[in-house]
């Protein structure tokens, strides 16, 4: 969609009037229908039809609480009545907030997200043209909201992306397609380099694959030749199988999405590209997939990673930590950023802690959670804080290796996952662990089965902005 802004609006032309409930004053300007069968409840709306046949949408905002989801009642309006729209539509912004526009523009740029990319007969996305009324000077924020739109349908295509095309190699092309397009860099360690470099953990998760593990390194920098202000790392198992360890096959192909972390990475970088934010910011993808084969790592085997420390594994299904540990001490030690953040669709145990409603999260840094979680709620991408307790720390003791990779017990899974994580963070005093299993997939009104969120695009973005 292209974004336009106007001052004054065209009464003969198609337009959208978000309506707080119960305030419905200004609708009197548009139209002299009355008895509306509408009240301005959240994500509701009512089509009338002006003098010259023009559509008016009322569209209903909800009530203060409803604020956050602005973003979805646009979406969701689009989605619903973008093929009756001719060319063009207005959105009538004059009595919304800042927060409330950019939450539109992303809201009508998330309804082209199309989930059907792999039928053999596709549809045509029709290019319309959006324009917002507003006496205030808002060019950024419609901006802004595009670029976030169309970065996180980007992320959501490759995370709904099937594991055939979407190989470890594929995110690495993408990420060099992207970064030759948005001007930041992009190495992409193959095999050979990450054999060669000390990868172990990465190289073992993915050795019973025919598509072979890739690092990808990502670097941002507006600020030359001064200190890395955040690093990010993300899981990127293109295919979850389990590995000898594995899984039941219910469900089994929805592990597609367990590079759910690398996609958040990848469109983080992007995004903040594109916004040209003034931060210094590297992004890291430990990619493989977790395949069975005479080659598959083994439950019992004992491997090396990129630290040094040796790894008893115990369960091959818990790989997601191996290629996050590599993913870690590389990052630390390549480039010794400020902050480090790292995404991982990780545990089964946190979607049994916290649902499909918010992320866990994990630091020891009291004041990165503290903006974490305001951020979180700003843009409903909810995260929780859940501990790091020294209590955790002798369910990593392994008899013959340095650590092991899973408790072997059926409690405190998320824990468990993030106490192994921060054993390779060589105790760094601004590192947080989000595990967003249950946040980044699942139920959508769009689309019949689990699909895609793209949750964590907006919430590490704003994070990143909030360095400034
Ligand atoms: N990718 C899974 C975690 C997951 C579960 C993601 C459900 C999304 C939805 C991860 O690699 C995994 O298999 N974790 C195991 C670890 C266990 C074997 C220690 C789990 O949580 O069961
Ligand atoms: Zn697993
Ligand atoms: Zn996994």
């Amino acid at each position: 969609m292209r974004y336009k802004h106007i001052q004054n609006l065209d009464k003969t032309k198609d337009i959208i009037i978000p309506c707080k409930k119960g305030n419905l004053k200004h609708v009197a300007e548009f139209t002299t229908f009355k008895n509306f069968d509408f009240e301005g409840e959240f994500s509701t709306y009512q089509l009338v039809y002006g003098a010259t046949g023009n559509r008016i949408y009322l569209l209903g905002l909800g009530q203060e609480k409803d604020a956050i989801k602005t973003e979805e009642a646009f979406r969701k309006l689009a989605f619903d009545t973008k093929k009756n729209w001719v060319k063009s539509i207005q959105v009538y912004a004059e009595l919304l907030s800042d927060d409330a526009i950019k939450q539109a523009a992303i809201g009508l740029e998330l309804s082209n997200y199309e989930i059907g990319q792999f039928k053999s007969e596709q549809k045509e996305q029709a290019d319309f043209e959006v324009s917002f009324i507003s006496k205030k000077d808002i060019e950024n924020l419609l901006n802004e909201g595009k670029y976030t739109g169309e970065t996180t349908n980007e992320i959501k295509a490759l995370v709904d992306a099937p594991a055939n095309y979407k190989t470890p190699e594929y995110l690495g092309e993408w990420a060099n397609k992207s970064a030759k397009k948005h001007h930041y860099k992009c190495t992409v360690l193959h095999q050979d380099e990450l054999k060669k470099q000390g990868f172990d953990a990465v190289i073992a998760v993915g050795k019973g694959s025919v598509n072979p593990p890739v690092v990808i390194v990502t670097e941002y920098i507006a600020k030359p030749n001064t200190k890395i202000d955040i690093g990010l790392v993300g899981k990127g198992i293109t295919f979850d199988s389990g590995g000898l360890s594995i899984k039941p096959s219910t469900n089994l192909h929805y592990m597609k999405s367990d590079m759910g972390g690398a996609a958040v990475v990848l469109g983080v970088v992007e995004l903040v590209a594109k916004l040209k934010l003034n931060v210094n910011l590297v992004g890291i993808v430990a990619s493989a997939e977790n395949a069975v084969d005479k080659n598959s790592y083994r439950p019992g085997d004992v491997i090396n990673s990129y630290s040094g420390k040796t790894i008893e594994i115990i369960d091959t299904d818990a790989e997601g930590r191996l290629v996050l540990a590599d993913g870690l001490s590389y990052l630390i030690k390549e480039f010794q950023p400020e902050k480090i953040i790292d995404l991982a669709t990780l545990t089964g145990s946190v979607v049994r802690t916290l649902g499909f409603t918010a992320a866990g999260l994990f630091t020891n840094n009291i004041d990165m959670a503290k903006t974490m979680s305001d951020l979180g709620f700003k843009t409903n991408e909810r995260v929780w804080q859940l501990p790091l307790f020294e209590d955790y720390e002798s369910d990593l003791h392994s008899d013959i290796a340095d650590l092991r990779n899973f408790s072997g017990k059926p409690i405190a899974g998320a824990i468990n996952a993030a106490k192994f994580l921060e054993a390779f963070t060589e105790s760094h005093e601004s590192w947080m662990h989000l595990d967003i299993a249950g946040v980044s997939f699942g139920d959508s009104p769009y689309s019949k089965m689990k699909s895609a969120s793209g949750f964590g695009v907006q919430l590490i973005t704003n994070y990143i902005k909030s360095l400034n």
